[in-house]
């Protein structure tokens, strides 16, 4: 058993369909969670870059006394998991594996598309973990690069037009090829879920990175008896490196719950 909290980072809004999931599966654990608001969006930056920012918000986190991160974060975990992962003596959980096998393993027609950041899709990751799970799948991968910025200005909604017209833009291309499974591979992407849904029709499946990784880190924290034993409701805390009353907005709209008085801004750099 072990009661210190949980940390979890992205570079803004995008990490909390993963701090969600983890609430539903992990009630009694406490999270600490860093948005890093101020400078999202990390996809269109070079891998340098990243690395640096990563580095910086595993940093924050770890001053926190941590048992375990969680890198919410497709882009920062294409870039820098091995990074983050060599520097900590603590489990460090990454958001591509999880998504991947899942995808892979429930694919009926061996169709399999990823949508992602430019710098996500560049990497190529989810095209390998993918085959590493069956190399005779076939991968069609599309950057999304407009979905951040719609996301962090709160226009996601189902009905959105602007939304609407730039999902349709990306996405064509995709449901032309006949993919029977997308994979969402960008922790803000579930956000835009009514809209992707939408122009993709029902007989795709839609699988959400931060979803099938909390999954993962809830039986895997399980395994190393590293939960907390608290049977009521763990603390959640956020903190975020632009105005905490935007995110908080967003943020409460969000997750369902009103989380401003929780959030503080802070400075990284
Ligand atoms: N939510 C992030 C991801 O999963 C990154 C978005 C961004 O900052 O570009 O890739």
């Amino acid at each position: 058993m072990n009661a210190r909290p949980i940390g979890v980072f992205d570079s803004g809004l995008g990490g909390l369909t993963t701090v969600k999931k983890l609430s539903e599966f992990l009630p009694g654990e406490d999270i600490i969670y860093l948005g890093d608001t101020g400078r999202v969006p990390y996809g269109s930056r070079s891998k340098e870059t990243i690395i640096r920012y990563a580095s910086q918000d595993a940093e924050f986190l770890a001053g926190f006394d941590i048992k375990a991160m969680v890198i919410a974060c497709n882009t920062a975990c294409t870039s820098a998991f091995d990074v983050l992962d060599r520097s900590y003596d603590m489990p460090v959980y990454e958001v591509v594996s999880a998504p991947a096998r899942t995808a892979a393993l429930s694919t009926k027609n061996g169709k399999i598309g990823v949508i992602g950041t430019n710098a996500t899709i560049r990497s190529g990751a989810y095209e390998a973990a993918i085959k590493s799970v069956n190399p005779d799948l076939e991968v069609f991968s599309a950057a999304c690069p407009l979905f951040v910025p719609l996301v962090e200005n709160g226009r996601y909604g189902a009905e959105d037009i602007a939304a609407l017209a730039i999902a349709e833009d990306y996405l064509l291309p995709l449901r032309e090829k006949g993919i029977d499974t997308l994979i969402l591979g960008c922790t803000h992407y579930p956000l835009l879920r009514g809209v992707i849904a939408k122009i993709m029709g029902s007989d795709v499946m839609l699988v959400d990175s931060g979803a099938e990784t909390a999954r993962l880190v809830a039986g895997d924290l399980s395994g190393r008896d590293m939960l907390s034993q608290n049977p009521g409701r763990g603390n959640v805390r956020y903190f975020v490196t632009d105005s905490a009353d935007g995110f908080a907005t967003l943020a409460s709209r969000f997750l369902e719950s009103n989380v401003c008085g929780l959030v503080e801004q802070i400075t990284l750099e």
